[in-house]
């Protein structure tokens, strides 16, 4: 027989085999969607291992989508929601033991301890390995494996990465198709290049006849990390980070590794453009903790006139050098996975608007007509809903309608301010850097690093009250390095050696500039000083105006404040007499004395990690302060 007629044979036989045959590496669909002879043998060996019923390889087409989205309506696992208000968009209630990123069972397992430094988790990678291996045997089950391959940024950006995701949740590939770019293009990027490996299951096997349940899950839940193997381990949760892993899992902390090893930057921030009333524009990104107000910053209304902001991305920024020795930036997510509650046409228009068709919603509430609702959505709260744990809530009820980490997933590019650049392969300059947290005293409404490593002396001490984003308590202060706390995939002391040399790499003044902000100082009585949201863009304008040499500002011992009168308040009532901006610029010495020694601290923890240049800026600071 001639290789040809051979070939033809085996092909009738596969086909055949496909046509009764339900083990996992018969009923898959992979055939004409990559030639990567790794990745397939990678898929098999993980399918023979977890044992799923089916292997479904993800092109994002509309139909996939569709046909996953009806399968979960039809399972109770999504509800569709009012087609005349919602177009095709989709409702979900986690379980109530599923609702957040899970810090305290999320390791990065490099080979030592050291490597992952004091502010993770750490395991070694083969004891990991093995006691996920464990779990993994047969957990997939009764279920789908879905390969889901995407890229982290734009498609062939050489700024952007390829990862493939097997997952048993369906739930997961179609969030990964709107905060990711998903399918077959993914896969014609990779050709037959490396991708990181992300494995993820919920760890609910369904026996033969089970029932299934709305939102299956594990309570044992483990979200890991290899950053010498550049793989992401995921197991018992189905809910945002730790199941969707492009977003921190490899977007930060896997991401992290590689900028440190190839001299780029993986940040927790949002990155907006800025354009003045003459048409010059500037792009800046910040990095706030989770739950500070990234999103509504990155989209934000200007108050002040003729000034307007777009938006590139609302958390994550990727940073690389530009042949001119510019920083450059990509949003390398492709969707807002935003916080709901207090999200409202005041507070965040475009949010709001962004979501206003083709998203997901996870615990928000139900109305009666199949709408959502949170709460701080409207100034009236609807008279009856159903809340995220399935009960009827009224505005009497004690607990709140929708979970305060619950979500909204959109495509970014339905935000009608998405930047013209968003999908720059090239990314987009970056002329200035932004610090901040919730900090009710101490922290003036904003100041300005001297130089790059002062700058990364303000990230290095970033600091705020926590938020419900994470499991834990609500409302204390804790220090969060470049808001990257639960995000950095190795040694925070490295990581502040790596911002140094970063700043070594070209010239000052093409560095972008460092502020760091706060818009969450409160008065005597504990109301907030700043009214921030749109308001904010007066800050921003200070900025622009710092970065072109106009604005004025004092040299005081924690950096440059603005001069009183430097900063735009036309038209902003509350600021008349000038006692509450006296308060917001307030440098006081013996709060800031203070904070030296929580610094001091803080800083404790990174023993011989700590670079020699931050001990001397915050000896600088005591000084300064002690002149
Ligand atoms: C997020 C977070 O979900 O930072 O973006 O927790
Ligand atoms: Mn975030």
């Amino acid at each position: 027989m001639s290789n040809e007629n051979l070939n033809t044979c085996c092909e009738k036989i596969k086909s055949w085999l496909k046509n009764w045959c339900c083990c996992s590496s018969c009923s898959t669909n992979d055939e004409n969607l990559t030639q990567n002879e790794k990745l397939k043998a990678w898929v098999k060996e993980w399918a023979d291992w977890c044992e799923p019923n089916a292997v479904y390889w993800c092109n994002g087409s509309e139909e996939e989508n569709q046909s996953l989205l009806d399968q979960m309506v039809a399972s109770g696992m999504a509800v569709k929601l009012n087609e005349q208000k919602r177009p095709n968009s989709y409702y979900f209630q986690s379980d109530s033991s599923d609702v957040s990123r899970v810090e305290d069972r999320t390791f990065i397992c490099s080979k030592t301890q050291i490597e992952a430094g004091p502010t993770n988790n750490w395991k070694d990678p083969v004891e990991m390995k093995a006691i996920l291996r464990n779990l993994y045997k047969g957990c997939m089950k009764g279920r789908t494996m879905y390969v889901i391959p995407f890229s982290m940024g734009p498609l062939g950006s050489n700024i952007a990465h390829i990862g493939v995701e097997l997952s048993d949740s369906p739930y997961v590939a179609v969030s990964m198709r709107i905060m990711t770019r998903m399918g077959k293009s993914a896969l014609d990027v990779l050709g037959n290049g490396n991708f990181v490996k992300c494995i993820h299951s919920i760890g609910a096997p369904l026996a033969v006849g089970q029932k299934d349940s709305k939102w299956p899950c594990n309570k044992e839940k483990y979200i890991t990390h290899f950053p010498e193997d550049k793989e992401i381990w995921s197991y018992g949760s189905g809910y945002g980070g730790n199941a969707l892993l492009g977003k921190k899992c490899f977007a930060l902390r896997i991401a992290s590794t590689m900028a440190r090893e190839d001299g780029w930057l993986a940040e927790h921030m949002l990155i907006l453009g800025i354009t003045n009333p003459q048409g010059v524009k500037k792009y800046i990104v910040a990095a706030f903790p989770s739950a500070c107000g990234k999103t509504n910053l990155a989209m934000l209304v200007p108050t002040i006139q003729g000034w307007k902001v777009e938006c590139v991305g609302d958390d994550i920024a990727w940073m690389k050098f530009g042949e001119d020795g510019r920083l450059y930036a990509i949003n390398p997510e492709a969707g807002f996975f935003g916080v709901a509650p207090l999200t409202s046409m005041k507070s965040n228009p475009n949010a709001m608007l962004s979501c206003t068709k083709n998203s997901l919603f996870t615990n928000v509430a139900l109305t009666p007509d199949n709408d959502i609702w949170w709460e701080g959505m409207t100034d009236e709260k609807p008279a009856q809903l159903t809340s995220w744990t399935g009960e009827t809530w009224t505005p009497d009820s004690e607990k709140p309608a929708a979970h305060p980490n619950s979500r909204f997933t959109a495509p970014a590019k339905q935000c009608p301010v998405i930047d013209k650049n968003w999908e720059n392969p090239r990314g987009v300059p970056i002329s200035a850097i932004l610090f901040g947290g919730r900090r009710p005293s101490t922290v003036p409404l904003i100041h300005q690093a001297f130089n790059w490593n002062h700058g990364t002396f303000l990230g290095s001490i970033v600091s705020s009250e926590t938020t419900a984003a994470s499991v834990g308590t609500v409302g204390i202060v804790r220090r969060d390095p470049f808001a990257m706390l639960p995000f950095c995939g190795y040694n925070m002391g490295d990581y502040f050696k790596h911002w140094l040399n970063i700043g070594k790499k070209t010239d000052q003044d093409k560095l972008p500039k460092i502020f760091y902000v706060n818009w969450f100082r409160k008065d005597a009585n504990g109301k907030f000083l700043w009214p921030g949201f749109g308001e904010n863009s007066r800050v921003l304008k200070w900025i622009c105006e710092r970065i072109d040499g106009t604005a004025k500002a004092n040299e005081t011992a924690i950096g440059y404040v603005p001069e009183k009168d430097a900063l735009d308040l036309s038209g902003l009532a509350g600021f008349e007499n000038n006692s509450a901006l006296d308060e917001l610029l307030k440098v006081d010495k013996e709060q800031w004395l203070k904070e030296i020694e929580l610094i001091k601290e803080h800083y404790t923890k990174f023993g011989d990690r700590l670079p020699e240049e931050l001990k001397t800026e915050l000896n600088n600071l005591e000084s300064r302060l002690n002149k």
